[in-house]
């Protein structure tokens, strides 16, 4: 038995303790039919950290993800919390857990299950088979960069944040996107602003010079505008894109779509030791928190991911995206990826499903 192997667990708001129940279900499970040791500990994040100690990221839930080997965190914020200060809300404690912990590496997979095409908003050929690998840049760019801040006196005041990205920051997320790609189908597009920006003729220059050292990928350059439109026109040209944290926001969230279920996607950000934070793709999603409806699979799929990149268990990772294929393909499906005529199950049923197939 390992050891060494401490998860900390962000259960956070909304849907995320619901969803986090069943993904916690789901490592017991692997400790008991494995023998895998890892060892569980939780900690409040977000909007009910605030509620407990009037900070979305106290000093107990940042010395946990510290010491912890991967955190899995489910999600964060909602309208309770809307109202206050912008470094009091729960989105805040994201960006710190991100940029303390160095987590530079964000990766978002949009994988179309083949049972759940019909989710999609788009024509099945058009998406069926997809699988694209998103390579977003998380601790630098502008949503990091300074100054920043709203100067003035009100009628004529300026907002003003900084976009800025130095060589190494690139380097370091083309070596993760590039590597990346050489376990894929070595197609890497690399997404800027060239046309326009500065930083981004930086980016191309420096992401084009460390593909000298992959030369088994084909390595191509798109601006973001052209790479939107792209991904809903033909998004299978696509194998792994890697760009800046602010263009890697906006599309991963609409290459999530293509997939016509958000509920299904898990996500991993990385710093260079390989420590990870893992989480759903999807929000706190209040709407629908605490009925016991929510879609607990991209967090347990989330799971899976962090034993493949965080543990090296691939074994044990694809033993839990198939168990959920299996419940698939068997038929379980929660409220959000219901077709007309099923029924949906609940989160903790979906969460035994999985289980069953996993023992
Ligand atoms: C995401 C979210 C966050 C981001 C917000 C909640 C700060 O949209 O993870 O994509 O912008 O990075
Ligand atoms: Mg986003």
């Amino acid at each position: 038995m390992a050891n060494n192997r401490l998860i900390a667990i962000l259960p956070g708001d909304g849907i995320g303790p619901e969803v986090t129940e069943q993904a916690v279900r789901v490592i017991e499970c692997i400790n008991a039919t494995h023998d895998t040791g890892f060892e569980i500990k939780t900690e409040p994040v977000g909007g009910a950290a605030y509620d407990i100690h009037g900070t979305p990221l106290p000093d107990c839930t940042l010395d946990l993800a510290k010491s912890a080997d991967a955190i899995l965190l489910g999600a964060v914020g909602g309208p309770k919390w809307e109202a206050i200060q912008r470094q009091h809300r729960p989105e805040r404690a994201l960006l710190g857990l991100r940029s303390a912990l160095e987590l530079f590496s964000n990766l978002r997979p949009a994988v179309l299950f083949p049972e759940l095409a019909a989710a999609s908003t788009l024509k099945p050929e058009v998406v069926s088979g997809l699988d694209i690998m998103i390579v977003r840049e998380l601790t630098g760019g502008i949503y990091f960069g300074g100054p920043r801040g709203i100067e003035g006196e009100t009628g004529s005041r300026k907002g003003f944040n900084t976009l800025v990205y130095t060589e190494p920051e690139i380097e370091r997320i083309a070596h993760s996107a590039f590597k990346i790609a050489m376990q894929r189908n070595k197609r890497l597009c690399s997404v800027d602003k060239a046309n326009v920006l500065e930083v981004s003729e930086l980016w191309r220059e420096v992401v084009s010079a460390i593909g000298q050292s992959y030369p088994e990928v084909e390595l191509s350059h798109m601006y973001v505008d052209n790479a939107c439109m792209q991904l809903v026109r033909a998004p299978k040209q696509f194998d792994v894109i890697v760009t800046t944290n602010m263009f890697g926001d906006i599309v991963s969230d609409a290459a999530s779509m293509l997939t016509g279920s958000i509920g299904m996607l898990p996500s991993a950000s990385l710093n260079s030791q390989g420590k990870g934070m893992y989480e759903p793709v999807h929000g706190s999603a209040p709407d629908i928190a605490g009925q016991g409806i929510a879609n607990p699979l991209a967090t347990i799929l989330s799971v899976a991911m962090m034993l493949r990149s965080t543990f090296e268990e691939s074994d044990l990772a694809a033993k839990i995206e198939s168990a959920v294929r299996s419940a698939l393909a068997d038929g379980l499906r929660t409220a959000d990826i219901v077709s007309e005529g099923e029924t949906a199950v609940s989160t903790q049923a979906m969460g035994d499903a999985v289980i069953e197939r996993i023992g």
